[in-house]
């Protein structure tokens, strides 16, 4: 998401924060997202453009709490690959993609850039090994993982598919749900399948009026790597 776009898009719950929480997310964290913010913006505009990172790295149960009320659909989970030797979830938030991977692989990575997520995830998951990383760096070796997946986490950068495919194994299958862009994706050789809308699962109020309604994903994108 561009940053107009994320100032635009930010949900209620911005008003949560001031321009004292941005100075308090870690060092590589802080200098990295504000390097994508004009310089000279106003305070609200910048907390704005910052809400999900604030989120992550300083209320990291609330996100936890959100992805609780947003499963992710049931046929998605059905259509990835079964019985893979290397899984990784790339931007794993607290496992809620991640767990379903524990079941289909016979080894789990799980890459996030919040400590407190990784914490979540650690203690939730202890079989998955996890790291501290970005998608458009990823810690692992070339041709790694059979089955590189992300959900909610990333968009059509560059760096980041260059990424994933090179941590993909011939033969592998990168799957990608709820990206950022998803035409993109399906107008580039992946293919796409969007499962019916089903109910939101009873939640408390603050949910919606912190983060706005809530969307369990439905959307996936899955591409083969060529041996
Ligand atoms: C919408 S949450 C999704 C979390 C998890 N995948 C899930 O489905 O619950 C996005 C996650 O991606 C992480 N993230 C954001 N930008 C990232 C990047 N460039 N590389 C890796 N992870 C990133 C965030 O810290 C956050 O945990």
């Amino acid at each position: 998401m561009d940053y107009a776009e994320a100032v635009e898009k930010a949900p209620p719950g911005w008003r949560h924060f001031g321009i004292h929480d941005v100075a308090r997310l870690p060092d590589d964290v802080r200098t990295r997202e504000l390097s994508r913010i004009p310089s000279g913006e106003p305070d609200d505009r910048v907390v704005r453009a910052l809400f999900w990172t604030l989120v992550y790295h300083l209320e990291p149960e609330r996100w936890d709490e959100l992805a609780r009320y947003e499963p992710i659909h049931p046929a998605v989970i059905e259509a990835l690959p079964l019985d893979v030797e290397m899984a990784l979830d790339v931007g794993a938030g607290s496992g809620r993609l991640t767990r379903h991977l524990v079941d289909r692989s016979r080894e789990v990575v799980a890459v996030e850039p919040s400590r407190g997520l990784r914490a979540i995830l650690s203690r939730r998951l202890p079989t998955v090994r996890v790291l501290d990383g970005w998608a458009d760096a990823l810690p692992l070796d070339e041709g790694s993982c059979h089955l590189t997946t992300a959900c909610g986490a990333l968009g059509p950068e560059p760096a980041i598919l260059a990424e994933l495919r090179r941590v993909t194994a011939p033969g592998g299958w990168m799957a990608l749900i709820n990206p950022e862009q998803p035409e993109w994706f399906a107008a580039h050789g992946w293919r796409r399948m969007t499962a019916p809308p089903v109910p939101v699962p009873p939640h408390p109020r603050w949910i919606d009026e912190f983060f706005g309604p809530p969307e369990p994903p439905r959307d996936l994108l899955t591409m083969q790597v060529g041996g």
